[in-house]
């Protein structure tokens, strides 16, 4: 469907051409004075310069024409030229009537399909997900949605980082507890067995303690109370280990057999436990692409950027110019090779942008990690770009977030001050919902439990999602929990609220009489996914699925609100801000309420009028069923 505005600006120009205005001039935006209007027009200000006149004089003949649209039950010139509007309330019934009869709800398939790389979620193999993780994989599994709603061809990778010292690490930390096994057997040729030599958990421990033990520090020895002579032994075999740690990783890398059977079972343990992870937070990837898959491409690209000039020497290194005059500062050069002759990240990402284009043929990327790493991508396309890698107007977006911090305002960690696991997280966050809702219900155990990890996930995604993706917050569990205010739980809560209102109408005009029960609540009908199409559990009355006017001003601004559904998500998906889609269905849920707080549904005499009520509330829901669906969590039957 036309975006209301498009529709109020096709209106405006017909007025603006037929008093001989260019049409340029007619642009609508949302009221920024709602007191005084629902739309406006700023064009006879601009248009005032070109026809050499007074604003005022030239909305005032637009408002003229105006008059005789059939899509304004006001129109106002007021000073010094503004044009007032509000939309007739037939014309915005007969809007939301139609929305209500796509199953799209009148979002529009894009004229222009794109197949879109999104990068995100970035896990690193063999060490835990952590909630640094947690932004990208909420943030970036939200854009691909959108994309996806909007009919794009989004392809979700999680590029994991499975390629680097980690794998060293633990080969070696493996080595010191079981020598005996046979990948450090160096007569021994194999096969090796298929049996992992460890646990998730195991590995999950295994491997701090090897960073920890390749990275021991006088002054840790001092804090224990170590000898001088005993903190020198110490360094010692802390140097060595992480000695051994580099060559191990090298070797892998080189793809010395034992190493890669080592490297596959610390894989297949690790993406295993991640895929559980990312199921709990409803995250999925169409691609499980990592660092190593990419190695092959590294010594070919090298080449390339030498042979075409780009890269040369420098210290040792070698590295590819990418600052650009109009830079605000000197951007440093990006190394694509160390002194000691090994990729690093950026190497990575170029290689994994060859096989991208090689294999995918995408019209775009989408990047989504820490902010931090902004120079890093900044490089890495300007390289791409620079070498050909692809073509050099290829859109190469970086989504940069901010930390998660604790209530303290320093980065999130655990109450004994280690990087909280993710998995605790969700596991603690859930817990709080399910007391919550113990506290106030009756429901069974099984039930509140269920539920409580539906909310419990709206709760941390929506108190996420519902930042500017580049600003710090602050992660707080009670305020994130709470069922009133900007949060998850509360549109859950319109959502469910608005489901039990239709089931009590359902249940009503099934037996004709009154004393529904509020057990209908999302009973199987209420929630058969026809709701979005025309079927929206209107009684087969001659009103049926006909919407009325508004009959008050919470009603019209409801059905205001409604209306701009399309036109929000297609802008929260351009400028990649799941934000603007929270704050939508934060104002929806909002202005749901306060109309249902005006409005006795229900008990409503006039049948045609509650017809249109229980159309229009349904298309509440659907609308706020599909955000939600496009930022990743869903609504439970109750709450
Ligand atoms: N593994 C990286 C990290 O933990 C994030 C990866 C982001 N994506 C990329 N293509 N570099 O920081």
């Amino acid at each position: 469907m036309e975006k209301i505005l498009r529709v109020i600006e096709e209106g405006l120009r017909g007025a603006f051409s037929a008093c001989g205005y260019e049409e340029r001039f007619a642009k609508a935006v949302l009221s920024n004075r709602p007191d005084l209007c629902e739309y406006q027009c700023n064009g006879a200000m601009a248009a005032a310069k070109v026809y050499k006149k007074k604003p005022i004089e030239i909305a005032n003949d637009v408002v003229a024409k105006l008059k005789e649209s059939h899509l304004f039950s006001m129109c106002d010139a007021v000073m010094p030229g503004f044009i007032n509007l509000e939309l007739d309330g037939g014309f915005l019934a007969g809007y939301l009537e139609e929305m209500a009869a796509d199953e799209r709800l009148g979002l529009e398939v894009t004229k222009e399909p794109k197949k879109i790389i999104v990068d995100y979620g970035g896990a690193n193999v063999a060490k835990p997900l952590h909630v640094g993780h947690l932004r990208s994989a909420v943030i970036g599994e939200s854009i691909k949605r959108m994309g996806r709603a909007l009919g794009h061809e989004m392809i979700g990778d999680v590029h994991l980082g499975d390629w680097g010292l980690q794998m060293g690490l633990i080969i070696e930390e493996l080595r010191d507890r079981q020598p005996q096994l046979p990948y450090f057997d160096e007569g021994y040729t194999g096969p090796y067995p298929k049996e992992a030599p460890f646990t998730i958990s195991q590995l999950e421990e295994i491997y701090p303690a090897a960073s920890k033990k390749a990275k021991f520090t006088a002054k840790e020895g001092q804090a224990q109370g170590m000898s001088k002579e005993e903190i020198q032994t110490a360094e010692e075999t802390s140097k060595a280990f992480a000695q051994r740690a580099h060559l191990a990783t090298r070797k892998l890398q080189e793809g010395y057999p034992p190493f890669m059977a080592i490297w596959a079972h610390i894989m297949a343990v690790s993406k295993a436990d991640l895929e559980k992870n990312y199921g709990a937070l409803k995250v999925t990837f169409d691609l499980w692409k990592g660092e190593s898959d990419v190695q092959k491409y590294i010594p070919g690209l090298i080449q390339e950027l030498v042979d075409k000039g780009l890269a040369y020497e420098s210290q040792g290194a070698l590295v590819v110019d990418i600052a650009e005059e109009k830079d605000p500062k000197e951007l440093p050069p990006c190394i694509v090779r160390k002194s000691d002759g090994a990729a690093l990240y950026a190497t990575s990402d170029l290689g994994t942008i060859i096989e991208r284009e090689k294999d995918i043929h995408p019209d775009a990327y989408i990047y989504i990690a820490d902010k931090r790493q902004e120079l890093h991508f900044t490089q890495v396309f300007r390289v791409a770009k620079k070498a050909g890698f692809v073509r050099p107007d290829m859109p190469m977006d970086f989504l940069g977030f901010g930390t998660m911090n604790g209530k303290d305002g320093k980065p999130f960690k655990t109450r004994d001050g280690g990087v909280m696991r993710l998995e605790v997280l969700i596991e603690d966050i859930s817990k709080a919902v399910y007391e919550r809702i113990m506290e106030n219900r009756t429901v069974s155990q099984e039930e509140a439990r269920q539920t409580a990890g539906m909310v419990g996930l709206a709760a941390l995604k929506y108190g996420d999602l519902s930042n500017q993706a580049a600003k710090d917050y602050i992660f707080d569990i009670d305020r994130f929990i709470s069922f009133e205010g900007n949060t998850g739980p509360y549109i859950l809560y319109t959502i469910v609220r608005i489901r039990s209102i239709l089931g009590k109408y359902e249940a009503l005009t099934a037996d004709g009489q009154s004393g529904p029960q509020s057990q209908d609540a999302g009973s199987p009908q209420a929630r058969t996914g026809q709701q979005a199409a025309g079927g929206l559990q209107v009684p087969d009355e001659g009103a049926a699925g006909r919407l009325l006017s508004a009959s008050s001003d919470s009603e019209k601004d409801l059905m205001l609100k409604l209306a701009r559904y399309n036109e929000v998500m297609e802008t929260a998906f351009e400028e990649k801000a799941p934000h603007k889609l929270c704050q939508y269905i934060y104002e929806l849920s909002n202005a749901f309420n306060r109309f249902y707080h005006d409005t006795k549904i229900l008990t409503e005499a006039d049948k045609g009028r509650q017809a249109s009520w229980i159309c229009l509330i349904g298309l509440v829901k659907d609308v706020l069923n599909a955000c939600i669906d496009v930022l990743g969590f869903e609504a439970p039957e109750r709450m």
